[in-house]
Order: structure tokens, then sequence, then C-alpha cells
């Protein structure tokens, strides 16, 4: 048995995520961890809400709540609607964990141990009136190269220069509008990445089986320009994990707290431990340390494709630099950005279909599908409610609902509700048997590959394959003239839908159950072999006609939705 840690990077608390988020790393992850279970493998699947920084902060006071309170209801919503999804999280854990408070400061300490943190004098703006430093995306102004009256702190959106906030004319709060700003000193604590540089550099170099996307973004980093640049991990805010070096005091440090980036990828570790401590586990050091038994742990990251710098190099310079054997990450999958018809998801702006939305427009299985089967990851792709419809209706409606809608109602109808015994398989049924061993392996070696379309691609291609079946061997026809014959096509149908059920869980686990629980399997195995997995339901063995699984989506629903999501959620 194989032992897999899985992460998907953590969403941030500020919100409901929409689809593009989700299809970045939680639904792919949850593929995955929901496959390597199937296979019979220990998982340990581990996701949390990102809950620190200037936008949890900003959320909470849009919501007029204290921000604590905010992050524990929106932790609420998020998980539900994570469950919703079927995101099969072993634990969907929070970074402002006190688990994750104690991980964070020993971090922080080990790191100041190994002289691996310098402090660094720098000049911040503070409004008097919010009571509070500003970081520079919250500063705005006039844009001293355009004139544009609406430029932040960091970038005028207008004419891109980027910028510093006191460049800017007649500065102001984007909080309040207060213009009482000053410029004071304040004193923050840097990660020397430079020094890990080498190691780093040898870390990534051992990744060989990397995909390009993944490494090329961090070999830019480590050496385009001035090569891999110190990182400051404090901030000057009220919310977020206390800075101190370990159990103790940091001299200089009260009141500041670390930085969101900082502590959002110790909550992998963290949640490992929050989940432990929810289940009685005492033992999570198992799948986090290499001297307590992770050595055989093979871990796996899911993110989108600006997470990467974060997971490819802060993180393992957090780990690497603490001296310590922490489980480095083994393979990580990015993905790029999925585009919402013609433009851009966007969270900030409203725009798009998001989670809670989708779910109640349709099922769950509906959008695992769509998404996974078009996943952005060697390219942006694109979501138009066009595209949506034809992907539903085609592989799930017209080809898997149809088939199993077919198949269970023809039985009930000539031979009732238990497998028909009838002749033995023939040639026809051989050649099929052999087709699906070849095209079944070619499925398990996408899925291990983490090839998402290619796996779905596969996954169509044997569902197909039982549909060309069924219409070349018509029981229908066949039963007038051999009903031996058609009874034996028909309990390879109820075999093929059994198949099916198992085959598909990650894709579709809800449509996956309903074909099992109707096939009267309870106990599925993941089938190695295709002779041995298509005679499982024997003659005489009971079955059900499921409920129809899909319903196709009409084009009044389509234009319907689009006219819904075409402007924003406030
Ligand atoms: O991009 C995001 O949604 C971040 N909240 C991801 C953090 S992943 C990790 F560092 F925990
Ligand atoms: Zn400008």
């Amino acid at each position: 048995m194989q032992r897999h840690l899985i992460t998907s990077a953590i969403p941030y608390i500020n919100g409901i995520k929409h689809l593009g988020n989700l299809i970045g790393s939680q639904l792919p992850a949850d593929l995955y961890a929901r496959y390597q279970r199937a296979r019979g493998n220990e998982v340990l699947f581990l996701c949390a809400t990102d809950e620190h920084g200037t936008p949890a902060e900003l959320a909470a006071a849009k919501a007029g709540k204290p921000v604590a309170e905010y992050c524990t209801e929106m932790h609420a919503v998020q998980a539900e609607i994570a469950k919703g999804f079927g995101l099969s999280f072993d634990h969907f854990g929070r970074s402002s964990s006190p688990q994750n408070h104690a991980l964070t400061q020993h971090f922080a300490g080990r790191l100041a141990d190994a002289n691996l943190i310098h402090e660094v004098s720098e000049q911040q703006v503070y409004s008097n009136a919010d009571g509070r430093y500003l970081p520079d995306r919250y500063i705005e102004g006039t844009c001293p190269n355009c004139g544009y009256d609406k430029a932040r702190g960091d970038q005028c959106e207008n004419c891109t220069k980027q910028l510093d906030p006191v460049d800017l004319i007649e500065p102001r709060s984007a909080i309040s509008g207060s213009t009482d700003l000053e410029v004071r000193n304040t004193k923050h604590l840097y990660l020397r990445q430079s020094a890990l540089k080498g190691d780093l550099d040898a870390w990534i170099n051992s990744k060989t089986d990397w995909p390009v996307l993944t490494t090329s973004i961090a070999k830019k980093w480590l050496h385009d320009g001035d090569g891999l640049q110190d990182r400051g991990i404090t901030r000057d805010l009220d919310w977020g994990i206390p800075v101190r070096r370990g159990d103790a005091e940091w001299p200089g440090m009260e009141g500041k707290v670390f930085y969101v980036w900082f502590d959002a990828p110790i909550e992998y570790i963290a949640c490992a431990g929050e989940w432990a401590d929810a289940n009685g586990h005492a033992d999570w050091e198992r799948w986090w340390r290499t001297d307590k038994g992770a050595g055989d742990v093979r871990y796996t990251q899911f993110m989108g494709k600006d997470n990467v710098p974060f997971h490819t190099l802060s993180f393992p310079a957090t780990l690497l630099g603490s001296g310590e054997p922490w489980k480095m990450v083994d393979h990580l999958k990015s993905f790029n950005y999925l585009n919402y018809d013609g433009g851009q998801f966007s969270t900030s702006q409203g725009r798009g279909v998001f989670m809670d939305q989708a779910l109640a427009i349709l099922p769950a299985d509906y959008w695992r599908w769509w998404l996974l089967s078009n996943c952005p990851e060697t390219s942006d792709s694109e979501f138009t409610w066009e595209l949506f419809q034809q992907g539903v209706n085609k592989d799930l409606a017209d080809v898997l609902g149809n088939f199993v809608s077919r198949v269970t109602k023809f039985c009930r109808s000539k031979f009732g509700e238990t497998v028909p015994a009838g002749a033995a398989y023939g040639p026809r049924e051989q050649a099929l048997i052999e087709d699906l061993d070849a095209r079944v392996a070619r499925y398990v070696a996408m899925m291990e590959a983490m090839e998402v379309r290619k796996s779905a691609q596969e996954l169509r291609a044997i569902w197909v394959a039982g549909n060309e079946y069924l219409q070349s061997c018509a029981p229908w026809t066949t039963i007038k003239e051999d009903p031996e014959a058609a009874a034996m096509q028909i309990r390879m149908g109820l075999n093929l839908i059994a198949l099916y059920g198992t085959l598909s869980s990650p894709f579709i686990p809800d449509a996956s159950a309903k074909m099992l629980m109707a096939m009267g399997v309870e106990d599925a195995q993941w089938p190695s072999d295709m002779a041995q997995a298509l005679t499982q339901l024997s003659p005489d063995h009971p079955f059900t006609v499921p409920d129809n699984l899909f319903t196709k989506i009409t084009s009044e629903d389509t234009e319907k939705w689009k006219e819904q999501f075409s402007g924003t959620r406030d």
C-alpha cells in the first residue's frame, strides 16, 4: 500500500470562491485523492482556509464584524460548500488555528537560530484616521506619470507604472479616504532566502519529472535579475500570528504579526495536527517528519500557477532552513487560469460563477465533470455556457446516462430485476474485454501521472466503448430470435455499469455511488482484470433501475444562466 499526502492550495477566507479557484487546485486535488483511495492506498488529503492578511481584515470590516468572528463564519460557509462539491478532505482546517500559531512561531525561531532571519528598518505609511499602517495597495493618489487619480501605492492601473506610495500626488487612505497620512519608521524581519539559494537550486534540479510550467517559474525567480531576494515575513497588522521566536518574545517585534504568505503554507503541516486532534489520532508526524515515519510518503501539492513561487522557493526555504527533517513536496501540479465567457473570473469584481451559485443551479457532478474534463492544464481554458451545455449533454447525458438507463430498463422489462443468465460470453464480448483492458490501463496511467484532461478523455472512451457494444449487439433485436444471447448481452451491460461506477468515482462520485448502489455492489474494488471485472455480477444477482442519472441542459437554461451571470455579484 502506498501512502499519499495531498494538499490543495488553501483558499482565502474573504468570500466564496469562484469556479476558476475551484478547478485551479481543490477539485483536481480531490480527483487525485479519490483515485488513490479507490486504488486502496492510504491518503491524507488536507485543505484549510487562509485567514490572515489585509484582505481578511477588510472583508470583515465590510461585513461589519470582528475579524475573528467573520473568519469563523466564513470557514463554516466554505466548508459546507466544499462538502456540496464532494471535496473529500480528511480535514478542512484554518490557518488561524492554535496549531498553526505554535508551528509558525516554531519555524521562525528555528530560522532565527540558524541565522537566516535579519531585521530591516523600513519606512511605511501610517494613517492616523484609520489607526494603522497601510499596505501599498491601500494607498491611493494621483499618478505622477499619467495623472490618473486612482493610482494605487504599488502600481498605476492606467499607465502600469510601478510606484512607491511616496511617489503618489495627494495620497489618501483607500480604506477611509483620509489624507491624514504620515511616513513612519518600522522594523521588519526578513527571511534570508538568498543564503539558501544553493540548496533550493539543488533541490529543484533533483525534480526531473516536474512539469515545465512549475520548474520554469521556480528557475526564473532563482536566476533572473539579481536572483533570489530576501523576503519580509512580518507585517504591521493587528490580525495574524503574533511574531514570537518559538515560545519566547521577540524584542522589538511587539504588536507585529507574520506575513500571511509565511504562515499559510505552514498550515499544510498544522492542518495535519488539527486533523489528528479532531480525530483522536496522535500520529500526524508520520505524514510530515521523515524521522518519524514519513520517509515512504509521497507528497503532492495542487495549486494555480500564481502560487508556484511560494511553493517552490519560499515554503521550501522555510523547511530547509529549519534544519529539521520535514517532508518536502515530491510532485507539484500547477494549473493555468480558467476564463469566464471572454474575460476573467474575478473575486474582487464578482465576475463569473461562484461555488454556491453553481450548486444552486445544478448538482456537483455536472460541474465536476465539465471543469475537470476542460481544466486549464497546458494553457488557459474558457468557460462558456454553450461549451458547458455541450460537454454535459454529450458526455454525461447521451453517453453515460443513456447507457445506464437503456440497459437497466430493458432488463427490467424483459428479464426482471436480477442479472439474467443466458449464454456464455462470445467473440464480441472477448473483443470488448481486450479493448477495455487496454483502455483502463491507459486511464490508470493518466490518473497516476495527474494528466487530468487525458484521464477524462480515457474515461469517456471507456463509456463510449460500452455504448458501441450495446449498439452493435442490439439486444432489443437479438431477443426476438435468440433470447439467450440477448440475456448474455444485458448481463454484460449490467457488469459494465458496475465497472463504470468504480472507474468514474473520482470524477463523478455521486452518480458513481448511484450506479454501484443500483447494481448492488457494496464494496467496489478497483478492477485490474476486465475478464474478472465484467463477470462480477453473476446471474440472479439483484439490481434496481436508478433514477435518471443526468438531465440534459436545454438552450433555455443556458440563455437564462447567461443572463443571470452576466453582471457582477455584490
Ligand atoms: O492564492 C490563494 O488562494 C492563497 N490563499 C493560497 C495559499 S496556498 C498555501 F500557501 F497555503
Ligand atoms: Zn499612471
